[in-house]
């Protein structure tokens, strides 16, 4: 593959962002709609723009510096879609891109990451036990390990990594509650629910999408946590303190643009619609993004 990574800056001089500017969202497919809904739930007026690097997921088997640049490439072009914030909506390239993406753009294009969101399993746990569900390339990466040695650490609260490279394929196929889906989850649970852990923190924003899956097999023996409202609270946060954010109704316009690198559009589709749910107005394209 070779190096993808955008000269500083691209657009020189950068534009101005505007509060009527969308939104720009990326992950490496379609899971980090579930952000994008937490999203379009806490902002009603804003509009978003959805890139799903469905050329290249999944990122989770990737090594660190192909993340890297899939995700810089993929933020450069929302930045060139006129988008006034970017939103990593995925642990994979947060993990290895937040610093670099910063330092890029600067405060003229804030970027807003996650990570999972252990922090509150470990303040709320009963059993001082908790699991991750994460790709491998997320418990690489520096984020997840700041968090576990600041919180979990310090609280005796034991952590459970558990890991699968099967189940964001599910998610992108609209699969979640395939019997071969199931029994992935029910082989990687299971033992985490026989280690006595009461939280089960949803490390990748394609696992909300697992949410009925999950509680069909363990009913509410684990608590599902994942980062989509922390996030979108986030988000909400930079857009004032930047003035940047969009005050104004426009209920009845286009909110959700996705495009999609891999030339799956029609796939997606009918996934997309069991996916996004409320009033949203959303539309998917093909995108070729070099
Ligand atoms: N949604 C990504 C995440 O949050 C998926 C990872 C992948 O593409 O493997 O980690």
């Amino acid at each position: 593959m070779t190096a993808i990574l955008p000269a500083s800056p691209l657009i020189d001089p950068m534009p101005e962002a505007r509060p009527e500017a969308p939104i720009g969202i990326f992950d490496s497919g379609i899971g980090g709609l579930s952000v994008a809904q937490e999203l379009a739930n806490y902002l009603p007026d804003e509009q978003f723009v959805y890139f799903a690097d469905t050329a290249h997921v999944p990122y989770g088997p990737r090594s660190d510096q192909e993340i890297r640049e899939l995700t810089a490439r993929a933020i450069e072009w929302l930045y060139r879609k006129g988008c006034k914030v970017a939103v990593v909506a995925c642990n994979t390239a947060s993990a290895f891109s937040l610093d670099y993406l910063r330092e890029h753009y600067g405060e003229k294009f804030p970027i807003i990451g996650l990570v999972p969101a252990l922090k509150p399993a470990v303040l709320q746990t009963k059993t001082g036990t908790v699991a991750v569900l994460a790709t491998p390339a997320t418990f690489r990466g520096k984020l997840i390990k700041d968090v576990m040695l600041r919180f979990a650490q310090p609280a005796n609260v034991k952590v459970i990594p558990v890991t699968s490279l099967d189940l964001v394929p599910f998610v992108e196929s609209g699969a979640q509650m395939s019997p071969v889906c199931l029994q992935v989850l029910k082989d990687i649970l299971q033992p985490v629910v026989d280690q006595n852990a009461d939280y089960l923190v949803l490390g990748c924003t394609h696992y909300p999408f697992l949410k009925p899956a999950i509680h069909h097999i363990f009913g509410h023996k684990l608590t599902l946590i994942d980062s989509g409202v922390a996030v979108a609270r986030q988000t909400a946060r930079i857009l004032i303190k930047n003035e940047l954010l969009f005050e104004q109704s426009r209920k009845d316009s286009l909110r959700l643009q996705c495009f999609v690198s891999g030339n799956n559009a029609d796939q997606l589709k009918p996934v997309l619609e069991h996916m996004i749910q409320g009033n949203i107005s959303w539309s998917i394209a093909n995108i070729a993004v070099v």
